[in-house]
């Protein structure tokens, strides 16, 4: 079938090409011209593991059409908002991108049934919103219904969290739209959910919080264990064997960040504290998680020797370019209030990083090099590359022999036989 796609993010694209794999006809609109130019030329303008060879595919097949142009919207069955919606300052989410894409696919609504579904994630009572604003924008009698389609795709595994999600969740008042959706997501693994829209606004943002509170509250235990002299690795692998709780996403370290926690537990706090509810449990995975940017920060002023550090691991987690609320942002910045010079060094976010920090940072051509000079080596990001350097090498290249690891990548007891002094989080360190 023929559908649109507004928006070219992680969500946007992947989810594009995906379905356009499938055999649709996907159009994406875009409103950079430079920006759909090179999505046109097969960039797909992020880092995501697999998402460029799916491009290339569905761009010489002519399946895949990027245009900024709202035309298509005409002859589409399905239309998907995947724009934006970034946290304001009193957290709640920007709806400024969903409102003016609304009223465009209004206003270019052609003479057939069209869905129009929202991927983007967004708060209950967002999918009437947009309802009204096309039935404002819309000629009399056209034929269309709302929907909520959320994203469930983690970037760095996008495509195959796309290909095979654990649900689908439709939500809609509409049987034919719920029709018209079931039939696009056939070739799609995972179990249907098929809800309301204000339940399936409620999943996305339900989903996110949980596996916040689940980093948070290892976190919490990490703290716990350091005071009680007990490992944090072990109590949550423990924990985790209960099958109620799983082992997934008990990982501690310096926290979460990334386009969708940070932005999603601050929303759906602020929309239960719009409803007058006590919403403490959400706002203490936040706090939860900021603090242990900031413990992680303190640890390394600690008991690093030397004025320069190496820093391996910028992005927020492996397998991904993205920066955003990206733990090493505060670290770094706590680091360089304490007056230590760093040499940093990740696989794929240098460039991002550089915006940001400028001539503050020395950036490094590989990880070796970030070493130069440098007394300690603090690890914010656990790449592959990391966990499987050659240590021998790094302690021949460190002026102190120090690792100060945010992610638990390296087991302490063999840090301990190689000679270095080690620090983690949660854990009963080697010095
Ligand atoms: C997340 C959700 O997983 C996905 O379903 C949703 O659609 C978008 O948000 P993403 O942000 O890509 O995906 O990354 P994810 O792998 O979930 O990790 C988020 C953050 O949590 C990262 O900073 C990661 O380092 C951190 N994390 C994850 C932990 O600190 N501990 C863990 O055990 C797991």
């Amino acid at each position: 079938m023929e559908i649109t796609m507004i928006g070219h993010g992680y969500v946007g694209l992947v989810t594009a090409s995906i379905f356009a794999d499938a055999g649709n006809k996907v159009n994406v609109i875009g409103r950079t011209p430079e920006k759909i130019q090179k999505l046109k030329s097969g960039d797909p303008l992020i880092f995501e593991p697999g998402l460029e060879e799916i491009l290339d595919r569905n761009l010489k097949n002519g399946n895949l059409n990027f245009t900024l142009s709202y035309d298509s919207i005409k002859d589409s069955k399905i239309v998907f908002i995947g724009v934006g919606t970034p946290s304001q300052k009193d957290g709640s989410a920007d709806l400024s991108q969903v409102r003016v894409v609304a009223k465009k696919i209004a206003e270019n609504l052609g003479d057939n049934f069209t869905v129009i579904s929202c991927k983007s994630t967004v708060p209950v009572g967002t999918n009437v919103e947009v309802d009204k604003i096309v039935k404002e924008n819309a000629s009399t009698g056209a034929k269309y219904a709302v929907a909520s389609c959320p994203e469930f795709l983690r970037e760095g595994t996008g495509v195959t969290d796309t290909l095979y999600p654990d649900r689908v969740i439709i939500g809609s008042e509409s049987q034919k739209a719920i029709e018209v959706l079931l039939e696009l997501h056939k070739p799609i693994g995972g179990e249907r959910v098929i809800t309301d829209l204000a339940s399936a606004e409620l999943i996305k943002y339900a989903s996110n919080s949980i596996l916040a509170t689940k980093i948070s509250f290892s976190n919490l235990i990490a703290e716990m264990s350091e005071v009680a002299g007990a490992d944090a690795g072990i109590v949550l692998e423990a924990v985790g064997l209960d099958n109620r709780v799983s082992d997934k996403f008990l990982n501690v370290g310096i926290g979460y960040g990334g386009a969708c926690f940070p932005k999603d537990v601050k929303a759906l706090a602020f929309i239960g504290k719009s409803m007058k509810l006590d919403t403490g449990i959400l706002d203490n995975v936040e706090k939860v998680n900021f603090r242990a940017r900031h413990r992680f920060a303190k640890r390394v002023i600690d008991n690093a020797k030397g004025k320069k550090l190496a820093i391996w691991g910028l992005s927020f987690k492996p397998n991904t370019d993205d920066i955003r609320e990206a733990p090493s942002i505060d670290i770094m910045n706590d680091l360089l209030k304490a007056g230590y010079e760093l040499s940093v060094y990740d696989p794929q976010a240098m460039g991002h990083i550089e915006g940001i920090f400028g001539d503050k940072l020395t950036y490094a051509d590989d990880k070796m090099q970030a070493l130069d000079g440098a007394e300690t080596l603090v690890v914010l990001t656990e790449w592959n590359e990391f966990e499987a350097a050659d240590l021998e090498a790094v302690k021949k290249s460190l002026v102190n022999p120090i690792i100060i690891d945010g992610r638990n990548v390296y087991d302490p007891k063999q840090m301990k036989k190689l000679g270095f002094k080690y620090y983690s989080v949660g854990r009963r360190d080697v010095k």
